[in-house]
């Protein structure tokens, strides 16, 4: 067939003329060291709760309802245990998408800002963390989930993007110890949602350069830079210390930081070699 044809029927809709990626089926697993994973990085790095949890402390039920402050105002942070008034008639694929996209079946939108950073979550991560999320104790609690209207999302949340990828995202070696390091920061425990310096009018946003306002519904502080820089940021830092900061919430200097804002209560719960590859790759973090 000639070529313009063929672009005449791609334009008709009559065949296929790029590729889908092939749909993939997921299944939460069954394998105990799966589940064991999502157990690690749910109660550890990805901490979901710190907002799903009725408390934010790792060993809180994650049926929700704590408020949560975003940028369209108040929202309930939603029950997450496999009960009916949570995600148990959700496809595994569905619960994937509200992690990783943002977006609820049905294609509502739920808030960017949240989730922000897992959009790049490995599909084996995502896939543990579902795994382990099937495994809990239904919670039935039925909270008013919140449904942005036209107006609300298309006036306010000038910074909401919700890039969904599609297709198939790798897991990283954890032998590339910094590249990992550099996927577990930004992807799993995104440090750069507290870390990360605020935008302004006259400033982009800096990579972790700290100076951000953490709220939560216990208060207030400032996440300071945890570059490599000498002055502001870590550079002072070895390896070791990052990785007992990160486990106690110990700082240097004696003091000890507050985990109801930096959540070390889960951080401490992570592998000790993906607290290191956290550690390794924030000190090659220009400040
Ligand atoms: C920074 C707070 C925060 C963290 C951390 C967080 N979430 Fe959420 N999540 C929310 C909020 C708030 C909503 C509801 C947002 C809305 O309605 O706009 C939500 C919605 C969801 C939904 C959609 C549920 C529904 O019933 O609509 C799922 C599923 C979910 N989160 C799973 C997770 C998982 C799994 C993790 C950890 C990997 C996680 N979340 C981490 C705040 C968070
Ligand atoms: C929910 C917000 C939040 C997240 C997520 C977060 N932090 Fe923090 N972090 C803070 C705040 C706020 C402080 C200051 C706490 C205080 O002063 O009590 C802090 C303090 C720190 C400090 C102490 C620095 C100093 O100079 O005293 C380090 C180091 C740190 N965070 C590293 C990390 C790393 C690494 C991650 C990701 C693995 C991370 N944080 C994730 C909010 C956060």
């Amino acid at each position: 067939m000639s070529r313009i044809g063929l672009i005449f029927l791609c334009l008709l809709g009559l065949v296929s003329c790029w590729s889908e990626p092939p749909p993939t089926i997921i299944r939460a697993q069954a394998q105990p060291e799966v589940i064991a994973r999502g157990r690690e990085l749910v109660k550890g790095l990805a901490a979901c709760g710190v907002c799903h949890g009725e408390t934010p402390n790792p060993s809180s039920i994650l049926a929700g309802g704590r408020i949560i402050t975003d940028e369209y105002g108040e929202v309930q942070a939603t029950n997450i245990t496999p009960s009916a008034s949570g995600i148990g008639n959700w496809q595994d694929e569905d619960v994937i998408r509200a992690i990783r996209a943002s977006i609820r079946p049905g294609g509502n939108w739920i808030s960017a800002d949240m989730h922000r950073g897992y959009e790049w979550m490995s599909d084996e991560d995502a896939l543990a963390i579902v795994s382990y999320l099937r495994t809990l104790p239904p919670v039935d609690k039925e909270l008013q989930r919140r449904e942005l209207s036209f107006v609300d999302r298309n006036t306010k949340g000038f910074f909401d993007s919700r890039p969904e990828i599609r297709g198939y995202v790798p897991s990283i070696d954890p032998k590339n110890v910094v590249e990992y390091g550099q996927y577990l920061t930004d992807h799993v425990a995104r440090c750069g949602g507290c870390h990360h310096s605020p935008a302004s009018l006259l400033n982009a946003e800096q990579y972790l350069a700290g100076n951000r306002l953490v709220k939560t519904d216990l208060g207030e502080k400032i996440a300071p830079s945890i570059t490599s820089s000498r002055i502001y940021g870590l550079g002072e830092w070895n390896e070791a210390m990052i990785v007992k900061y990160l486990k106690t919430g110990l700082v240097p200097d004696g003091s000890v930081t507050d985990p109801n804002f930096c959540p070390t209560g889960f951080f401490r719960n992570a592998s000790d070699a993906d607290l290191m590859a956290i550690a390794r790759y924030l000190r090659t973090v220009p400040g």
